[in-house]
């Protein structure tokens, strides 16, 4: 793999700045690398994997939530903003962490999360301590009564509220660990505003926001119009009360403002709104940099459903100015290999994908893993951690099986922890080594090889990446043309059951399949393949 060569951050060259067109990897950091034999992944394993991540070409790392936690949702149940989970390591591992990925050229990312804390909070303790505490004033009591306050619905399965010892009722969206925050109390943001400092003035390069269309809710706290459904989009009209009250904005225009003191700073908002127009009013130009567009993490191997996905995007943010983050895998969702067929069948599609997610102009999110083809993994009910699964008494898998450790070596315990550690904190499928980096890396068909390649040429040509796309489809053909500085790079994934033929001007820059053939300006594209042509 070899030891990639130290550089320091480019400072901004143009009028674009670097999170515009930036390839950013999700590290989920309790999976990740196991530094010191516990079995939990750790800044120190994931400060010696950054070798990795920059021969890999990635350009940023979001790093989960790594804050002390009561470990009820996988870290989004943060009890301290401005520390270290001790099972990750303390404030100096996360500043030679940042340290090092900058000589690298590398910049890190944060997981902030604003919409609740843990129910271990000493603010939450404070709160059920003393009704009358400013700190109560903080979260969202209601008095002792019969019913609850009105009919919200925790996304995780059952009502949004729950009793405090003394009877009285407090509001959940998520968890009963995870009691929702008042952001009408001035407290919380004036703390919040400490927190991102704090941050920032250890060199991270910004935050990826956590439920950035909560944090207000109705201030009468008003009945929901409709039933919150765990379906395709959710998050619509029906659930007015809860989310995307218009508020909420000016929270992100004070947070823009604290970024823009720092030189790189950005923030990624997850706005999970079913109107993709309404998700990129968050990112207007004196809001957050980003926010996620999640229609590729949802649409089925179908050109009309993936065609509609990159369009709907495109045209959102265009409105608005700010680039796409393209998402196609992240730490919620079902594994894409799994997503698209499992097997053969789903490895064949999620390079196909993953090649036209790489073409597309904006900052693509690659979830760590995927870069492996990991498929989502079988995790027995006795192991697993999620309070979906728990809360919808077992009738939801839950989310554990996209969040195994990475198997690095193809030896026994595939490396994440050093030899003779404890068992990882989630089991690792026993046949996981043929995943391995190891097993990947001199493999020039396999999916680690197919990811850095197409970083690297997307780094090589505008057209990739930064340049402007025209989506079209023809019967089971997608074709995303994409053009930059003169060139002209078309992705064309043929979705079909059949070998299409596709006639170029040009050459084939990289396949998702070894199949693909190249005579005479004609390209045989067999089913579930895509390929980048390099048109004169
Ligand atoms: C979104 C995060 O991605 C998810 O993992 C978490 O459970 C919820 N927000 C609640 O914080
Ligand atoms: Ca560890």
């Amino acid at each position: 793999m070899g030891t990639a060569t130290e550089q320091q951050v480019a400072p901004e060259r143009s009028a674009s700045p670097w999170w515009r067109t930036a390839v950013v990897y999700q590290v989920y950091l309790r999976s990740f690398a196991d530094s010191n034999g516990d079995g939990i992944g750790d800044l120190a394993g994931l400060r010696a994997r950054l070798p990795y991540l920059s021969w890999l070409g990635v350009d940023a790392l979001w790093i989960n939530p790594h804050y002390p936690s009561g470990g009820a949702d996988g870290g989004y149940d943060i009890c301290d903003y401005r520390a270290v989970d001790p099972d990750y390591g303390d404030v100096a591992d996360l500043e030679a962490l940042v340290a090092d990925a900058r000589r690298l050229g590398l910049r890190v990312v944060l997981d902030v999360v604003p919409n609740h804390t843990s129910d271990r909070h000493p603010w939450f303790a404070a709160a059920l301590a003393d009704p009358d505490s400013a700190e109560a004033s903080r979260y969202h009591f209601a008095p002792a009564s019969e019913e609850p306050p009105n009919n919200w619905r925790s996304l995780f399965g059952g009502p949004a509220w729950s009793r405090t010892p003394d009877g009285r009722w407090y509001l959940h969206l998520f968890a009963p660990e995870q009691p929702d925050l008042n952001w009408r109390d001035p407290a919380v943001a004036a703390d919040f505003e400490k927190t991102l400092r704090f941050w920032l003035d250890r060199g991270v390069s910004g935050f990826r926001v956590d439920v950035a269309y909560g944090l207000f809710k109705d201030a009468q706290l008003r009945d929901n119009p409709g039933a919150y459904s765990p379906t395709l989009f959710g998050h619509g009209p029906e659930q007015a009360m809860t989310w995307n009250q218009p508020e909420v904005h000016d929270v992100w225009r004070q947070w823009r403002a604290v970024c823009d003191e720092y030189e790189d700073a950005m923030l990624v908002g997850e706005v999970c709104l079913a109107d993709l127009s309404q998700v990129a009013l968050y990112s207007r130009p004196d809001e957050m940099h980003q926010s996620f567009s999640f229609r590729l993490l949802k649409s089925p191997w179908d050109t009309a459903a993936f065609a509609d996905g990159v369009q709907t995007a495109l045209d959102a943010f265009s409105q608005v100015g700010a680039p796409v983050s393209w998402v196609l895998g992240n730490h919620d969702k079902d594994r894409q290999v799994t997503r698209f067929g499992g097997g053969e069948l789903g490895t064949a599609r999620a390079r196909a994908a993953a090649l036209m997610v790489l073409a597309l102009p904006g900052s693509p999110y690659l979830y760590a893993g995927d870069e492996l083809g990991l498929p989502q993994a079988v995790v027995p009910d006795e192991a697993k951690t999620d309070p979906i699964f728990f809360r919808s008494g077992g009738a939801r898998a839950g989310r554990d099986g996209c969040r195994v450790p990475m198997p690095w070596n193809a030896s026994d315990g595939v490396g994440f922890s050093p030899d003779g550690s404890a068992e990882p904190w989630l089991p690792i499928p026993a046949d996981w080594d043929r995943y391995a980096v190891s097993s990947q890396v001199r493999d020039g068909s396999s999916m680690l090889t197919l990811y850095r390649r197409a970083l690297a040429l997307r780094a090589a040509h505008s057209a990739l990446g930064s340049g402007e796309a025209v989506v079209s489809t023809q019967g089971d053909v997608l074709t995303v043309r994409c053009t930059g500085d003169g060139e002209v790079v078309r992705c064309v994934v043929n979705m079909g059951s059949e070998t299409v033929l596709e006639r170029t001007s040009g050459s084939v820059l990289l396949a998702s399949a070894a199949r693909v053939h190249d005579r005479a300006g004609t390209i045989a594209l067999p089913p579930n393949t895509a390929v980048w042509l390099l048109e004169d």
